[in-house]
């Protein structure tokens, strides 16, 4: 895929995703199930396929890329992470937490399914991602397989994505008697960090993870993995701000009115497009010792800052 342009990358690594999430959604249970009871299948494959830009899925794979590692040998640890993204989705999605009946430019998962099943299609997703983690398909060395497993629990779980939710709603003044929380811009830096950012720094972590990076590449990767999940969260709130329900596919213009701690509502748009524009210099200035192969990485940190959807 080396020569392809952004765009083209994108279109591939999303392919390749699709079909590797249709095959684990699909077919007769595996040795040590039961059943597949068909209404959870039917809600899982809802809240996961068909949809999305399968940005964390590329992702990894480009940040293996930089290590020669082909996109076949690294699609079973991106799906893994898509599999947590798309259960985050649908509980974020929930009565109890944003209450969105749009997502990808269809019903949520609970609009569609009632809040019980989409609450247990969640709860399949995220153990289904350490299914496809822990089988070999992931890598063939098993001291790899503990080590993606460990970045992805850590940056999914209580000081990770779950625990950003956590803040998340928190600051929304819900567990305070109503009134939103005055964050500071700190806090609100590592709220988002942790809701939305820690799945995508996973997702290069990943990367480098499944090419062997050295500790010097793996820090670089690291220190791109942060801005570029700092700037995907600036850019959704903008959006949320600037953009309609149809070209996103999911409702906007609501955080403001939930009291959402948001960097544009704390900064003002203008001081929130600025830091977006610092945080994408901070990305591409990460990449340096990858030279010429960190492009496709660089123009991926362009497109999270001026995305449409
Ligand atoms: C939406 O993520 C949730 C946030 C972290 C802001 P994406 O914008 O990546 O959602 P999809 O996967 O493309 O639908
Ligand atoms: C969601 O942030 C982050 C996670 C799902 C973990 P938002 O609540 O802003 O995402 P959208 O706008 O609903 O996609
Ligand atoms: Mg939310
Ligand atoms: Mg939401
Ligand atoms: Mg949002």
């Amino acid at each position: 895929m080396t020569d392809l342009s952004l765009a083209e990358r994108l279109k591939a690594s999303a392919t390749l995703t699709e079909a590797r999430l249709e095959q684990a959604l699909s077919g007769a249970p595996l040795p040590g199930e039961r059943v597949r009871p068909e209404r959870l299948m039917a809600a899982m494959r809802h809240g996961a396929l068909d949809g999305g830009k399968r940005l964390r899925p590329f992702l990894v794979m480009e940040a293996a890329a930089l290590f020669d590692v082909p996109p076949q040998a690294s699609i079973t640890a991106a799906c893994a992470l898509e599999c947590v993204h798309c259960y985050s989705l649908i509980h974020d999605d929930l009565p109890a937490m944003d209450n969105d009946l749009l997502r990808r430019g269809r019903p949520t998962v609970h609009a569609a399914y009632g809040e019980a099943t989409a609450i247990l299609a969640g709860d399949a997703l995220l153990t289904l991602a350490f299914d496809l983690l822990a089988g070999e398909e992931a890598h063939a060395d098993p001291a790899r397989r503990v080590e993606l497993v460990r970045i992805l629990a850590r940056a999914s779980g209580l000081g990770g994505m779950v625990g950003g939710q956590m803040l998340d709603l928190a600051a929304e003044g819900r567990f305070a008697g109503g009134a939103p929380l005055a964050l500071s811009l700190g806090e609100i830096r590592d709220l988002q960090a942790m809701k939305t950012g820690a799945l995508l720094a996973a997702a290069v972590d990943m990367g480098a993870v499944l090419g062997g990076a050295g500790s010097g590449q793996r820090a670089a990767l690291a220190a791109y993995g942060r801005a570029v999940g700092a700037a995907f969260q600036i850019a959704d709130d903008i959006l949320d701000l600037e953009s309609t329900a149809e070209a996103m596919g999911k409702a906007v213009g609501k955080d403001a009115g939930a009291g959402k701690a948001t960097l544009v509502a704390a900064l003002g748009r203008e001081a929130a497009g600025e830091l977006l524009d610092d945080l994408v210099r901070e990305a591409e200035a990460a990449l340096v010792p990858f030279g010429a192969k960190g492009m496709i990485l660089a123009q991926a940190a362009h497109f999270v800052a001026a995305r449409s959807n």
